[in-house]
């Protein structure tokens, strides 16, 4: 039985029966870090909070499972999932202030954290703030917790919130474009971060992101998304070597290297709202297959462990 378990997830709009990420599935072993692949609007963030079952407003589970170290989430009730939430599996987005409360100082959030999960008494707390700070390099933990989010610089702030991510010691942490809006050396020192608690803490880590130098660095295993659904999965080495479907090989090739920037990826994202019935990358696709048109391919298995989406390989 793997760690984390997604069978068939569907998410989409309540009011027009629309689904926006279709029949989603993949699996992870504990201590894996699965990269999430796909450029804006593909259904990224919607199955990184479905993994917490959380929704945006307007948004809603239509069906699937999510078997987080055998425990089933969608069958649990509310009450059970908050127990879950922050203990289990934690949450860490690219826009700490989103996260953060603007009214607590960071010590008091975590310190809520904290008391909502564990047994412990007010100096333990406090001690186990400093920890936790310390953990993901805030300098003088003990000054840094009196301070409030907006006191914080851009990188103390990321690191403020994965503190409080870590809080409720989750052996799964999402991770949403964590560093995107970070610069370059404070990115970096972010992700050195998540991968230190990888491997120290056996933290098993979704990471999203759009960027495929940051998922190739972090990621053993990456699941590329287009439109709402996984168009290809493989172990990282593997995907980057042999990429298999067109528009993984178009992303590949148009990501700078050196000085150069190969190819563009042609046309705009598709409309989820008007999803064609055939290959959804079929108008985009410099060599679409005669089947693309009208009909859906499936996601098959070409070798071990490497997975694709395209009538191509059928
Ligand atoms: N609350 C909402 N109401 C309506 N549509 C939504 C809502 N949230 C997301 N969507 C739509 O669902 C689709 C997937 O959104 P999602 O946020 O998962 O994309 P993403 O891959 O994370 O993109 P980005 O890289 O821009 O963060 C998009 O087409 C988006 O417009
Ligand atoms: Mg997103």
């Amino acid at each position: 039985m793997p760690f984390l378990e997604v069978k068939d997830l569907i998410l989409g709009l309540k009011e027009k029966n629309l689904s926006l990420v279709d029949k989603v599935s993949f699996s992870l072993e504990k201590k894996e870090i699965l990269g999430i692949l796909g450029e804006s609007g593909c259904g990224k963030s919607l199955t990184g909070f479905a993994l917490l079952k959380l929704f945006p407003p307007g948004i809603t589970y239509y069906s699937g499972e999510v078997i987080i170290d055998n425990i089933s989430l969608y069958k649990l009730s509310e009450k059970e999932t908050l127990k879950l939430r922050g203990r289990k599996i934690a949450i860490i987005l690219q826009d700490p202030l989103s996260s953060l409360n603007p009214v607590l100082t960071i010590g008091e959030q975590i310190e809520e954290v904290l008391k909502y999960h564990f047994n412990l008494r007010k100096h333990e707390r406090k001690e186990k703030v400093y920890q936790l700070l310390k953990e993901v390099g805030i300098p003088e933990p003990k000054i840094r917790a009196k301070n409030y989010p907006h006191q914080l610089s851009g990188g103390l702030r990321q690191r403020a919130m994965i503190a409080m991510a870590l809080a409720g010691e989750p052996e799964l942490l999402v991770a949403d474009e964590p560093t995107t809006a970070l610069d370059v050396t404070l990115q970096i020192q972010v992700l050195e971060l998540l991968h230190e608690l990888n491997q120290k803490k056996e933290l098993t880590i979704v990471f999203i992101s759009h960027d495929l130098g940051i998922i190739r660095w972090i990621a053993n295993k990456v699941c590329v998304f287009y439109a709402g659904e996984i168009v290809e999965m493989a172990p990282t080495k593997e995907l980057f070597n042999n990429p298999l479907h067109p528009y993984t090989q178009s992303l590949i090739e148009s990501y700078p290297k050196e000085d150069k920037i190969k190819r563009v990826l042609k046309g705009g994202v598709v409309n989820l709202l008007k999803k064609p019935k055939g290959c959804r990358y079929f108008e985009r696709c410099e060599t679409p297959c005669k089947d693309g048109k009208d009909k859906h391919p499936e996601l098959i298995s070409v070798k071990d462990n490497h997975l694709v989406r395209c009538f191509r390989y059928a």
